[in-house]
């Protein structure tokens, strides 16, 4: 038997060479390309509740880098270990498959991640050997560590065992094995999970790592060749511009955000601070895409720099794409040359409403436009063919664009269930030119939303089927999904598309739209104008104009706000001049005690009498607020000036001080609140949600038409909510 005991000095060099690529294949092997899963083996992200993830303690702990907890500025030369080992040196070079087969059988290769076992040594004699790295437990010295199958091997002659000490260093480990030996030791999860948008590299670090954000960032870049910039984000998406976009800081690498980005086979150049990106969608745009067929026609409302778009123009679709971004809107014409697809996909840049509104008749206007694709042939054949020598080609495929939009889409999940108003109407007076009249259907709308990720889901479900009835004036439910007991001819379908939080999930909601929506007069029935803000904005900028009159006897309790529906002023009178919608605003009363009721053929008592505006859509004070600040932002927007006329000024005052919501979420989720109670009339909820009373008694005091309408419990109930909202965030 002879053993040799043996240090080698020469594991450095190919240690690194080795490592180093095979620690980047372990980096960059998340599947969706999409996103950068750095450290080692996570599920992809949208399968995850938290992108933090307890460290995964791969390594043997004499494998894992040294601690250095107080480390605050990058020093990869701290970096470095060796590790005493044994190899067995292989004494002929043909032998090395069968004794590597022998030992990985018996256990005896070393088994540590990213490092190959394969080394070359110096034999006994200077000559230079294989070698095999063995497991760290076992000794070259001492033969009781040794396994039946090394004794056999030695004895037979044909390896010899000796030292051998590996060096492993900073390209040896992932970020994650090095930023935990950074990061305190209580801190049991590393951040992870982030978004790589072309050499952008976007995180969104919580609080409690901020002391280490430059390190992380730079041992990202660090063991990411494709990285040359880390970011994190500094405020939530959307929090300081409706285009979507978000205040970052520069972590790492150069200060240049143009990008280019990879999606769908389709290539974007972007500047990532200007315009929406977001590469976890991937999946959902291929989603969506693929529902469409080529010669169909798509409204993309909300388009971004076009990832449905474009994807869906290479498929021979034709796409409107529209966004109200100019960056976006160039970035999007630019990708249209790029990728080819102009011809099928042709960019707006509009308000969405206006888009919506504006496409049902655009594209009528517009007519068929056909396309034809000619067949690439190369140049021999197409000699042959015009000598007769080989057969002519079939006529080459053409496309029609069609006069009716087949789908729209709304990415932008936020807020795009409130765009849904534009729809009431879209197709008014055309009825004739669709099913059953003629084959034609009516357009499918895949509206993007957020919900609250309950553990049922079927209550997101009803939630979203909720607020799409409020906006499109038509009861939509969860029954009318393909396959359920409602109405088929919605085609309901709610896809989820991804856990954004713990609490926040992004659905699709799909569903055609209703003839009784996108047939009807003139915007007549508009839904819950309570939500109509940005519908009042849409008719100031047409028309620039504001009547407001307050209240026309001082104790009278109703002022209104109305709104005449395209192309009409928005006016803020008492008497509205013959409005097809009207907003009434109703005030609070200076003090919680009882009122005479009005007098003469209206009145709010035990039953409500008001007349004209009996079916009216109301708005609550706070609503009423948040409308007249929306109107007058956009007024202003621009630097414009604009005085507003006294009476608006009081009208504020008193709304400053008696609105009982001033948060714009609130808002919206007080109204949700009062509108899930159906039995109410709109004029009760909006009542309630202005008065804000604290019990069921002086709330059906101060309204009494509540009296028979709502058990104390349930209204109580519906208070405390209501007081649980106002403590939230007022
Ligand atoms: C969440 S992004 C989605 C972009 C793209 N569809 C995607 O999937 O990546 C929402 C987009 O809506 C655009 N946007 C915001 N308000 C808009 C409006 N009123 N009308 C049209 N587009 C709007 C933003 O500029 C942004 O590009």
């Amino acid at each position: 038997m002879s053993c040799s005991i043996y240090r080698s000095k020469c594991g450095h060099v190919p240690d690194k060479k080795i490592n180093r690529s095979a620690a980047m294949r372990v980096e960059r092997r998340s599947t969706d390309k999409s996103q950068t899963t750095i450290a080692t083996p996570l599920p992809p992200m949208e399968s995850k509740k938290d992108d933090r993830r307890p460290i995964q303690r791969e390594l043997p702990e004499m494998f894992r880098p040294p601690i250095n907890r107080a480390m605050r500025t990058l020093d990869r030369s701290f970096f470095q270990r060796i590790v005493p080992l044994s190899a067995a040196r292989i004494f002929k070079a043909s032998d090395i498959a069968k004794i590597r087969k022998e030992l990985t059988k018996s256990n005896d290769v070393l088994a540590v991640p990213r490092v190959n076992a394969v080394r070359h040594m110096e034999g006994n004699d200077g000559s230079s050997l294989k070698a095999l790295l063995l497991r760290e437990d076992l000794k070259a010295d001492d033969q009781s560590t040794w396994s039946p199958t090394i004794s056999e091997l030695v004895q037979r002659g044909t390896v010899d065992l000796a030292f051998y000490d590996l060096t492993l260093d900073y390209d040896y480990w992932t970020y994650a094995e090095i930023i935990h030996s950074i990061l305190p030791e209580d801190m049991d999860e590393i951040p992870q999970g982030f978004t790589q948008v072309g050499h952008v590299l976007h995180l969104n670090l919580r609080a409690n790592y901020f002391p280490y954000k430059h390190l992380i960032a730079e041992i990202l870049m660090d063991k990411n060749p494709t990285i040359e910039t880390v970011i994190n984000k500094t405020e939530d998406v959307g929090s300081h511009s409706q285009f979507r976009t978000f205040p970052f800081e520069l972590l790492a690498g150069k200060n240049d955000l143009n990008v280019i980005q990879h999606e769908q086979d389709c290539e974007f150049r972007f500047d990532y601070s200007r315009v929406y990106w977001n590469s976890r969608l991937e999946t959902e745009h291929r989603r969506l895409v693929e529902k469409f067929r080529p010669g169909e026609m798509v409204c993309d409302v909300m388009a971004g720099v076009g990832p449905f778009a474009v994807p869906a123009g290479r498929k021979k679709i034709f796409v409107w794409a529209n966004d109200l971004n100019p960056h976006g809107y160039e970035v999007m014409q630019d990708a249209v040359q790029r990728n080819k697809v102009a011809d099928f996909v042709t960019p707006f840049n509009e308000d969405g409403r206006d888009f919506v509104r504006a496409s049902g008749t655009r594209l009528l206007e517009a007519g068929p436009v056909t396309v034809t694709i000619p067949h690439k042939v190369r140049r021999d054949k197409k000699r042959k063919i015009e000598a007769g020598e080989e057969e002519q080609l079939p006529p080459p495929p053409k496309y029609t664009r069609p006069s009716f939009v087949d789908h729209y889409v709304m990415n932008l999940p936020a807020d795009a269930i409130e765009f849904l108003d534009a729809f009431p109407g879209v197709y008014s007076g055309k009825d004739e030119l669709f099913a059953p009249n003629t084959e034609q259907k009516l357009p499918m709308v895949h509206v993007y939303c957020f919900s609250g990720n309950s553990d049922n889901e079927v209550e997101d479900h009803i939630d979203i089927c909720q607020r799409i009835s409020e906006r499109i004036g038509y009861k939509v439910t969860i029954d009318d999904r393909v396959g359920g007991s409602g109405d088929q001819e919605v085609e309901l379908a709610i896809h989820n598309v991804r856990l954004v939080s713990p609490k926040k999930q992004m659905f699709c909601a799909s569903f055609r739209l209703p003839k009784e929506v996108a047939f009807r007069k003139g915007g007549e029935g508009l839904p819950a104008l309570n939500c109509q803000i940005e519908t009042a904005e849409f008719n100031l900028k047409r028309n620039n104009l504001i009547q407001l009159t307050p209240p026309s006897q001082p104790h009278s309790s109703v002022a209104s706000l109305s709104l005449q529906y395209p192309p009409h002023p928005l006016s803020l009178t008492s008497q509205p001049r013959h409005p097809e919608i009207t907003m009434s605003v109703q005030l609070p009363p200076a003090t919680h005690r009882k009122r005479a009721l009005p007098q003469g053929e209206l009145e709010a008592a035990s039953t409500l009498k008001l007349g004209a505006d009996q079916h009216t859509h109301t708005l609550s004070l706070s609503e009423a607020r948040l409308v007249i600040h929306k109107v007058l932002e956009n007024k202003r927007r621009g630097g414009n000036k604009y005085e507003e006329p006294e009476n608006l000024t009081k009208t504020l005052d008193y709304l400053d001080v008696f609105a009982r919501f001033k948060d714009e979420e609130n808002i919206k989720a007080v109204e949700r609140l009062l509108n899930s109670h159906t039995e109410l009339e709109m004029f009760e909820r909006s009542q309630l949600g202005s008065l804000c009373c604290d019990n069921a008694e002086e709330a059906k005091s101060l309204i009494p038409s509540l009296q028979n309408k709502i058990s104390d419990g349930d209204l109580q109930e519906l208070l405390d909510e209501l007081t649980k909202l106002r403590n939230f965030t007022e």
